[in-house]
């Protein structure tokens, strides 16, 4: 199938075009600047263009049977007000300017995957959650909301949008691991704050299987729980990858309250989390390579 897809040149995006590539399907990257990634590399043909603003890309949109949309400025860092505007814009111009383009494909058959996060559901203690769960109140929730409902938009135009909800997505060349990874291995990882908030996860590789899932299987549409179907808290996960590591010795906890002080409100979101199951994955029977986290870490990690 030809492939539209926006957010590819990051770190998601590079691995999803490295595996839909594998199956054979034809891919067009849209960045902001084409000088850093070429033409066409492996297969992927990139164009650039600024998916926040409408613009001639919309045209290819027309063309392809499939569109995904990963684009987004990054959230980890502290928040600005200026640096908020920028999280809530990249996610809903983009996906705004590529339901508008999808009308490009004059009646014919459309798939849109759409990205999200389990941030959807805001901090939920102990809590069980899956897609039926409501949203949450605080600002990554409104933002995965105001996400969501820009890309479903695009069912009045006939598509079939499926949204994505990510937990942290591990690999060792991007994201949250590999922020995380040289204090590991320099034994200085730690839990943060009470380390008892979930750590909703889920292996690169599996997320990019979950994605020819969706595309396959024609019924699929609404949000899915992309995450693991083992989700950890975050004290499991710091002793996990340690040991995957073959560090012994974990540091005590970096105390909340230092954690808010430099991060302000994005430490709050490192504090919380959500005990996110996909549950609808797995009713559809999806198999994961890794449904557990230690497997998950010796594969990315040793
Ligand atoms: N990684 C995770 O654990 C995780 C978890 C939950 C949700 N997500 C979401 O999944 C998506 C992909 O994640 P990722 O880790 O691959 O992100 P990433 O590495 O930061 O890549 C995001 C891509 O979006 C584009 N982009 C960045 N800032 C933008 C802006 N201000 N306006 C328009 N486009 C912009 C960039 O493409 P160009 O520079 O080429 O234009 C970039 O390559 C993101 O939307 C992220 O929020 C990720």
């Amino acid at each position: 199938m030809k492939i539209f897809m926006t957010g590819g040149t990051g770190f998601v995006g590079r691995h999803l075009c490295k595996h839909l590539l594998q199956e054979g399907h034809e891919i067009v990257v849209l960045t902001r600047s084409i000088k850093a990634h070429g033409e066409s590399v492996g297969g992927v043909r990139f164009l650039e263009g600024d998916p926040t603003s409408v613009g001639p890309w919309q045209e290819v949109v027309g063309d392809c049977e499939v569109s995904i949309n990963l684009a987004g400025e990054s959230i980890f860092s502290r928040w600005s007000k200026e640096k908020k505007e920028r999280i809530v814009q990249s996610r809903i111009l983009t996906t705004r300017n590529l339901v508008r383009a999808l009308e490009h494909r004059k009646g014919e058959d459309a798939i849109l995957i759409s990205t999200s996060a389990v941030g959807y559901y805001g901090p939920r203690g102990d809590e069980e959650v899956d897609e039926e769960c409501g949203k949450g109140t605080d600002f990554l929730a409104d933002v995965a909301a105001q996400w969501e409902a820009e890309a479903l938009r695009a069912e009045d135009l006939g598509a079939r949008v499926v949204i994505a909800r990510f937990g942290v997505v591990l690999g060792r060349d991007g994201g949250a691991l590999a922020k995380m990874l040289p204090a590991f291995r320099w034994y200085v990882g730690s839990p943060l704050g009470s380390g008892n908030q979930w750590f909703p996860w889920i292996h690169v590789k599996d997320l990019a299987r979950i994605y020819s899932f969706f595309i396959s299987n024609g019924k699929i549409r609404g949000p899915f729980n992309c995450t693991a179907p083992g989700p950890v808290t975050n004290r499991q996960f710091c002793l996990t990858l340690a040991q995957a590591l073959g560090r012994s010795v974990l540091l005590p906890s970096v105390p909340g309250f230092i954690i808010k002080m430099i991060l302000g409100e994005f430490g709050s979101v490192l504090l919380t989390g959500q005990k996110a199951i996909p549950r609808r994955l797995q009713v559809l029977g999806f198999k994961f390579l890794f449904p557990g986290l230690k497997e998950a870490l010796e594969d990315l990690v040793t």
